[in-house]
């Protein structure tokens, strides 16, 4: 006879049950918000729930100890919620704790995100790009990976940027007159001076300032283009559902449901900031 546990098992992961389950989502702020918009975009049937640690954003200059011990919490919360997939929509919490939070769900899909470095180098002309992202992933493993095995052979030099104000600049709804917005322009400048054809935004936060740079890319008329993670990683999630028979069944906007939003710390702006990101007529349900 079957042992019970194994007999589960195999019923948990094809129940179709799972399907009305949340996707959960976790960034160290609001940056993950970015992807959000792709997988609401992408699979709007689905249910949301986001984890945002404010209390202790942001990750990028914490030791790889710390950013995994506070990932495999919030995992552990959004996995409490009843989560059928959870997305580490953080660069830097996915170079830390993504193998550590496979190693503790097994049974559980978890997506995590590594800057779109690939794309960059199948596409640049000049054999240059620049990745921006956090100290923490421009150290970790997963990008360093793809620098050796994608970057290198096709010989395609990475410049690596950091800037530890650009986090906070987002959480604080990126103001354009401020010393971070004319740095930011300035890098652009340096980077096109140098032959960077290809800027890849590392970091979840930074999609939100990508109009910007366009902007200043236009007026500067620079050759430069810029990708980021987010629609690959909900084509990813989307084939995930699929091939677990877990995709929400109903396609009634209708009935679509709010994002649940949870933060570790809320200030007065913070549910504001939330809408203006996700968009005026999102319905948002706030946890705290
Ligand atoms: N959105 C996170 C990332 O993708 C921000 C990191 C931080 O909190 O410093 O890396």
């Amino acid at each position: 006879m079957q042992n019970s546990s194994a007999q589960f098992k195999l019923v948990d992961l094809n129940a179709n049950n799972k399907s009305s389950a949340p996707i959960g989502l976790f960034d160290s702020g609001i940056g993950g918000l970015s992807v959000y918009l792709h997988l609401a975009q992408q699979l709007p049937a689905e249910r949301y729930i986001y984890y945002a640690d404010t209390l202790n954003v942001p990750y990028g200059t914490r030791d790889s100890k710390d950013i995994e011990a506070l990932t495999l919490n919030a995992i552990d919360w959004l996995y409490q919620q009843g989560c059928k997939l959870i997305v580490i929509a953080c660069n830097s919490a996915s170079a830390y704790a993504l193998e550590a939070a496979r190693y503790r769900y097994p049974n559980l899909p978890i997506v995590g995100l590594v800057p779109a470095l690939k794309p960059a180098v199948l596409a640049t002309q000049t054999g240059h790009v620049a990745v921006l992202a956090t100290k923490a992933t421009l150290e970790g493993t997963l990008l360093n990976q793809v620098i050796t095995e994608i970057a290198a052979p096709n010989n395609t030099t990475v410049t690596k940027y950091f800037d530890p104000l650009l986090v906070p600049w987002v959480e604080d709804g990126m103001p354009e007159h401020s010393a971070t917005a004319d740095t930011l322009r300035q890098r652009i400048r340096e980077f096109a001076s140098v032959g960077v054809d290809y800027l890849v935004l590392g970091c979840t936060h930074y999609p939100f300032f990508k109009d910007f740079l366009l902007r200043e890319i236009k007026e500067q008329q620079l050759p430069i283009q810029i990708v980021d993670s987010g629609q690959a990683i909900a084509a990813r999630v989307q084939h995930l559902l699929v091939v677990n028979k877990m995709l929400a069944l109903s396609h009634n906007p209708e009935l679509s449901q709010p994002l649940v939003f949870y933060a570790s710390k809320y200030n007065d702006n913070l549910s504001r900031r939330v809408q203006q990101l996700v968009g005026a007529s999102a319905e948002i349900e706030m946890l705290g």
